[in-house]
């Protein structure tokens, strides 16, 4: 179903897959701070996502098949809060075929990339996009089959407002996804640089400690929220993803895209010894030690999920 836009819609107002006027973005994603404006879209974060979606398709095919299977009936209207470049969107027109979406993002630039590859697809006629922040409630979308809201909620300031306006905007007995990762993936051995044994765990504690500051719902116990907001928990599941050699194309290029962002987080902060952040440096650095061309690479990342239902009755 189309929804074309008769003039150029306003920062919350629903519109089709024409492209938004302007271009920045505030996403970020494991090893980045929060709302990081830019006049670009954020492409590394981008390509980050996509990358993450093709490495671990065979996952996100287990979780829409699992949706479908709990939904009970035709699953016609589906929302992808903080959509992203469309990952879950994607996936989820897959499984649902005749299924729209409403692609719900607060930056522009993602909104922009994610409708032109709906197009490039032939899926523009299936996808609309909203402009929102999902703290303040989705307007105008309404009896929802189907809220998907995947590595999104934690970024939220208020996710008690943003259940609140999900739950609004579903229908009675629709269902709520919520897909979040623990944190950082892990990609090397122990020992993977000689002389800076456990590099990438005490990045990742520096990481984690960033994060607590900057992004306190991320690894949050999401169930309690849910169940608060007058929501029926009906999955919630942990899976430890492992992909080995031999990797698929692709791994060695997202260990580098998410390992440049942590160092881009972690770099003049002072959270970090400096001899780690200059180890970190020669994995991403193109020479002998770049991660995008070692044997000893494995991709680790733990995904949890929450399915939760609607109320039925009056709430
Ligand atoms: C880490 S990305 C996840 C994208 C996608 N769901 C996926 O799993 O590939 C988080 C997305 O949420 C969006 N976002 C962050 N805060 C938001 C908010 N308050 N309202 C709507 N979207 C938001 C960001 O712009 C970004 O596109």
């Amino acid at each position: 179903m189309t929804h074309p836009a008769p003039h150029h819609p306003g920062p919350s107002e629903p519109h089709g897959t024409s492209a938004p006027g302007h271009d920045h973005c505030h996403g970020h994603a494991p090893g980045e701070g929060h709302h990081a404006h830019g006049a670009d879209p954020d492409s590394g974060l981008a390509d980050m996502l996509d990358l993450d979606a093709e490495l671990f398709a065979e996952h996100l095919a287990d979780l829409t098949g699992r949706l479908a299977r709990l939904a009970g009936r035709a699953v016609t209207h589906i929302v992808d809060l903080g959509a992203g470049t469309g990952t879950g969107t994607f996936a989820l027109l897959r499984r649902f075929p005749t299924a729209r979406v409403t692609a719900v993002d607060s930056s522009p630039g993602m909104l922009a990339r994610m409708v032109g590859t709906a197009r490039a697809r032939g899926l523009g006629d299936r996808v609309r996009i909203l402009e929102a922040d999902a703290a303040t409630g989705l307007p105008g979308v309404a009896d929802a089959d189907l809220v998907w809201a995947s590595a999104s909620l934690h970024h939220v300031d208020d996710p008690a407002a943003a259940l609140a306006g999900v739950r609004a905007a579903l229908r009675p007995g629709g269902l709520l996804a919520v897909a979040e990762l623990d944190g950082l993936p892990h990609f090397l051995p122990e020992d993977a640089v000689a002389d800076r044994p456990g590099l990438e765990v005490r990045c990742r504690e520096a990481l984690t400690a960033l994060h607590g500051a900057q992004v306190p719902h991320l690894g949050a116990d999401w169930g309690t929220p849910l169940t608060a907001a007058g929501f029926a928990v009906e999955y919630e599941g942990t899976d430890r993803l492992e992909l080995r050699a031999p990797l698929p194309a692709g791994a060695g290029r997202y260990a580098h895209l998410v390992l440049s962002r942590v160092r881009g987080a972690l770099a003049d902060r002072g959270r970090i010894d400096p001899a780690d952040l200059a180890a970190l440096g020669h994995l991403l650095d193109g020479g002998p030690q770049d991660v995008r061309h070692r044997d000893d690479l494995l991709v680790r990342s733990t995904r949890r999920t929450w399915i939760a239902r609607c109320p039925t009755g009056t709430p």
